[in-house]
């Protein structure tokens, strides 16, 4: 039933619980009476006081008044409580909680680079390169100081470090022998980090402390682009990617780590929130028991071997070489990072490769992005 009456271009629809603005958007009651801004239901911090369990199932509207000034004035039948909202913020939507992904490849990456004298010493410098790791889903960073543990210094410029069982930060030392290079010298396939943790660290950040081996480059890939590419080729593997989970693990004497997701996170809308890919960790899936399991596991298998290659293509690479006081770091959920071949034997390729790591996280990093901006605007 409506009301018969519009009052002033609002008119109250009771049989669907819901106000029917001017311009022909519905407000929803429980919508409206949740949102209510006075002092009573909103402390000032903008947090709210007033407790949904408490809303009556029976809310009901008594008035609803819409001023000149556009200030909308409604009377619940709860308590009388009179709520007073000004239109345009009932049209406001949320901020959205990430920047929308530019996927990439080799040829159209371009970037984000900073020097660390200039984002410690620049907000606004330090702003547009967190800008640019949360768009790409990495950036590097050059003229680090070269010191024991200044990689974790670095990700507290902006976020905090996620300490895990490898400690605060972590030594990545490769040590090529001509004697035994196989050992000490492979390429490792772009992979995530920690696949095996449930969070995983959704930041990784390497820094160069020495690097006198020739080779050894590193290498990124886009995973959201990597997973754009298999959705094409192999849609029903793809949707097989997405939602079947995966087993990661990782033991040793005094750690089992064990976490399950798919290869390829969906957010609700269908567009990729997360991948999880190293083929170290993964364990096997179990054993088919019928045709549809296997035939369900042949076409993951497809979809994974498909993604397993395009993490190969120099198209896709973009690759950099680390210098001393070089850094770079990874959203661990999107870009993949792995390493080529040191150089065969000879006399340049002798020598050590000494990075340090640590884990953090992006709410950090995109807080950190948000207040920077907050300050630039002037606001607060
Ligand atoms: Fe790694």
């Amino acid at each position: 039933m409506l009301s018969s009456d519009p009052i002033a271009g609002v008119t109250i629809d009771v049989a669907r619980r819901r106000l029917v603005l001017p311009d022909g958007t519905r407000a929803p009651f429980t919508w409206l009476r949740d949102r209510c801004p006075c002092g009573e239901c909103r402390h000032a911090s903008g947090q709210r006081l007033y407790d949904p369990a408490t809303m009556p199932p029976d809310l009901n509207i008594l008035d609803a008044v819409l001023d000149a000034s556009d200030h909308l004035t409604v009377t619940w039948s709860e308590n009388n409580h009179r709520s007073t909202y000004r239109l345009e913020s009932l049209r406001a939507a949320p901020a959205p909680a990430r920047t929308a992904p530019t996927l990439w490849d080799a040829a159209t990456v371009v970037a984000p680079v900073a020097q660390y004298d200039d984002i410690t010493r620049h907000p606004a410098a330090m702003a547009e390169w967190l800008a640019g790791i949360d768009r790409l889903g990495f950036g590097m960073l050059r003229r680090v100081p070269v010191a024991d543990g200044e990689v974790a210094r670095v990700a507290e410029l902006f976020g905090h470090v996620r300490v895990t069982n490898y400690g605060r930060f972590f030594d990545v030392r490769s040590i090529a022998e001509p004697s035994n290079l196989a050992n000490t010298s492979l390429g490792l396939a772009a992979h995530t980090d920690n696949p095996y943790r449930d969070p995983v660290p959704s930041l990784q950040l390497l820094h160069c402390l020495q690097s006198s081996i020739s080779g050894g480059e590193n290498l990124l890939v886009d995973g959201f682009q990597v997973a754009a590419e298999v959705r094409a080729a192999l849609p029903a593997g793809f949707a097989l990617l997405s939602s079947r989970p995966v087993s990661f693990a990782y033991l040793d004497d005094t750690t089992e780590l064990r976490a399950s997701a798919p290869l390829v996170a969906l957010l609700p809308d269908g567009s990729v929130r997360a991948v999880r890919c190293n083929s170290r960790s993964m364990q096997p899936s179990a054993l088919p028991h019928d045709d549809l399991q296997a035939d369900d596991l042949t076409a993951w298998y497809d979809a994974y071997l498909l993604f397993t290659r395009l993490l190969t293509e120099p198209r896709l690479q973009y690759r950099l070489r680390l210098d001393p006081g070089d850094l770079f770091i990874v959203d661990n959920r999107r870009v993949l990072h792995g390493r080529t071949a040191f150089a065969a034997s000879t006399a340049a390729s002798v020598g050590t490769r000494h990075l340090q790591g640590c884990y953090a996280d992006i709410d950090g990093l995109r807080s950190t992005h948000a207040v920077l901006g907050r300050a630039r605007d002037g606001e607060r």
